[in-house]
């Protein structure tokens, strides 16, 4: 949520904050800003616009002289989703101190502002936003006696609440300071440069070595030179990590959207998550990042999945497969839930935290409490190096590559493969067979070939989904592993077509939702060739009854389907455990070809960010 950038070298420092912020563009959309250094004597320079990069881009071109803008040597930027304060240019960060000889960006959320704000006016500061983050610019400025750390180090121990902050300063044109708590920050390390960002895809252009800050650590970055300490003062050590992402997956490649290339990308996605892990002729999955002999998976009584939104829909498909492969009972909690309910767990259940970004804010609140209480606790997470992969300490990463798209696409379908596999770990130390196992790990080891048959459906698709692109409202139904895929069909509906679309199970639509059921809402109806999808075929013909259209995402050569649907999607045959992959490809695709045809601003979609950041 929100994206910073921060750039500290010879020059260039203007050009490596816009490209950086555009990396950043998912992360929040709503308004952006810069402020730089325009050569070493000159004055610290503020730019915001409300809008896009694009827009900022355009008035920096306005503001700035081309020698100016080429000489700047540092320069922090932010791309902002706006919690406090409707978004336009004064909102926008950065925003700069009384005398304006300090700005700062920031991510996260100060709890306490309004009192610190309070505190600021009676001594004499005026405010010019509505957010939060303004104090913080008067704070370090109050604070400030001519050494930037220990003004930032004593402003943010006034500080309540999460933040990732950058600050810039007019006395220091070749200082950046930065400090989180609860907000991924991020350092570039560079030969002759040095960067800060919220998130690696800023800064991976420049170098693809980096630090990434634990909270209450502080780094005071100069050209080429990175000094961490802690708010006490005391230097700090953190390890460089190397973060082998490609940058060009981070492009377009020549697809019209980031969400459709990754959508095309689920064939290798899926070959990267599985690769090494599941083996045709081996029956048991090798995930060495659990850290758990066969021992330890034995004594698991119970697992909990903690996670948000597609993360979540992975995960109750995961309760299935637990139950199913492993005969281990499994819950799935909301992780905004899980932190204040006061959840019962003992040293022999593991919670499993799910997020593609790692930086959920919900869900690294649920892994703090897990860790709290005691239990194992395991991250299945996208990003190396995130937060919560960081914290947990062990787990899965997806290798999934970037996810760039706000709807997440590839990262369930690989999160569906890796619980798979984990199901098959904890069920070889239970009751899963051997030769069950087997055709466990075979079967997914073919997911990529799954994935292959359903991408070449997309003209198809394409066609249907502009038939019902005009529709108001959508249900999504199904039973058993089509359940979660009915309800992450309707997510991805609705987040980027604006359509109101709604996941029930195919049982419930009776109980209720029926009511609202005409000849204006299509249903789609998850009902592959795998247990359930008779009762299923039922609930569609009590749709059709109804006068709704519905359409059949059902299993290559099951024509006893075409007799309860108006459309039908097809998708290949596969067992039941792996079905979800192919369906759920099937609905993105669905999801996307109407948004296009809506015209929606498909990578970014309203009100939306791709990491969310708080609670
Ligand atoms: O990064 P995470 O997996 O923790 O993100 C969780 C949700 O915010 C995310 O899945 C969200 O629901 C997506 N926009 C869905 O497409």
């Amino acid at each position: 949520m929100c994206g910073i950038v921060g750039y500290v070298g010879q020059a260039g420092a203007a050009e490596a904050i816009i490209e950086g912020l555009k990396r950043l563009e998912y992360r929040g959309y709503d308004s952006a800003g810069i402020a730089l250094h325009a050569g070493r004597d000159a004055s610290l320079r503020v730019v915001k616009t409300p809008g896009k990069i694009a827009s900022l881009e355009e008035a920096l071109g306005k503001a700035l002289s081309a020698s100016e803008r080429e000489g700047a040597s540092l320069a922090i930027g932010h791309t902002r989703w706006a919690t406090h304060g409707e978004p336009n240019q004064v909102n926008a960060h950065p925003h700069l101190s009384q005398s304006g000889r300090i700005a700062i960006v920031h991510n996260g959320i100060i709890d306490n502002y309004a009192a610190l704000k309070a505190h600021l006016v009676e001594k004499g500061y005026t405010f010019s936003s509505q957010t939060d983050s303004e104090v913080i610019a008067h704070l370090v400025e109050e604070c400030y006696d001519g050494d930037l750390y220990q003004a930032v180090v004593a402003a943010v121990k006034h500080l309540e609440g999460t933040y990732g902050i950058v600050v810039a300063s007019q006395d220091h044109p070749e200082t950046i300071v930065t400090v989180r708590n609860g907000s991924p920050i991020v350092l570039g390390v560079c030969d002759d440069a040095s960067m800060v960002a919220s998130d690696i895809c800023a800064i991976l252009q420049h170098t693809n070595r980096v630090i990434f800050l634990n909270d209450g650590d502080v780094a005071v970055i100069t050209a080429g030179r990175i000094d961490l300490r802690s708010l006490q003062d005391t230097p700090v050590n953190r390890e460089i990590s190397e973060i082998d992402w490609d940058v060009g997956t981070m492009e377009k490649a020549g697809y019209d959207h980031f969400m459709l290339k990754e959508i095309h990308e689920q064939p290798e996605a899926l070959a990267n998550a599985t690769r090494g892990r599941v083996t045709p002729g081996e029956a048991d999955a090798r995930l060495g990042g659990l850290q758990m002999e066969p021992r330890d998976l034995a004594r698991t009584s119970r697992i909990v999945v903690a996670a948000c939104g597609t993360s979540y829909y992975a995960g109750m498909v995961g309760k299935y497969l637990f139950e199913e492969l492993a005969g281990l009972p499994a819950d799935v909690e909301q992780a905004a839930e899980f932190r204040y309910r006061n959840p019962i767990l003992d040293p022999d259940t593991c919670v499993l935290a799910i997020s593609q970004s790692g930086e959920t804010a919900d869900t690294l609140a649920a892994v703090r409490e897990a860790l709290r209480k005691g239990c194992p606790v395991l991250s299945i997470c996208n990003v190396v190096g995130s937060t919560i992969a960081r914290e947990t300490g062990r787990g899965v990463y997806l290798h999934a590559g970037p996810e760039i798209g706000v709807a997440s696409t590839k990262a369930f379908t690989c999160q569906v493969a890796v619980l798979a596999m984990m199901a098959i770990a904890w069920g070889r130390t239970r009751r899963l067979s051997y030769s069950d196992g087997l055709n466990y790990a075979a079967a997914l080891a073919s997911v990529p070939d799954l994935a292959r048959a359903v991408l070449e459906q997309a003209p198809a698709i394409k066609v249907l989904a502009a038939k019902y692109a005009q529709a108001r409202d959508f249900f999504f139904i199904g039973r058993g592993y089509m359940f979660p895929a009915a309800l992450e069909g309707a997510l991805k509906l609705k987040e980027i077509s604006y359509i109101h679309a709604e996941g029930y199970h195919a049982a419930e639509l009776k109980h209720g939702p029926i009511a609202l059921l005409d000849e204006t809402v299509p249903v789609v109806a998850c009902v592959p060739d795998i247990p359930g999808k008779v009762k299923t075929l039922g609930n569609m013909q009590e749709c059709r009854a109804r006068q709704s259209p519905v359409i059949a995402i059902a299993t290559e050569g099951d024509n006893e389907v075409d007799d309860h649907c108006d459309e039908v999607i097809r998708v290949p045959a596969c067992p039941a455990f792996i079905s979800a992959i192919p369906v759920v490809i099937a609905e993105q695709l669905f999801a996307y070809y109407v948004a296009l045809e809506r015209g929606c601003a498909i990578d970014q979609p309203k009100n939306l960010a791709k990491s969310v950041t708080v609670e």
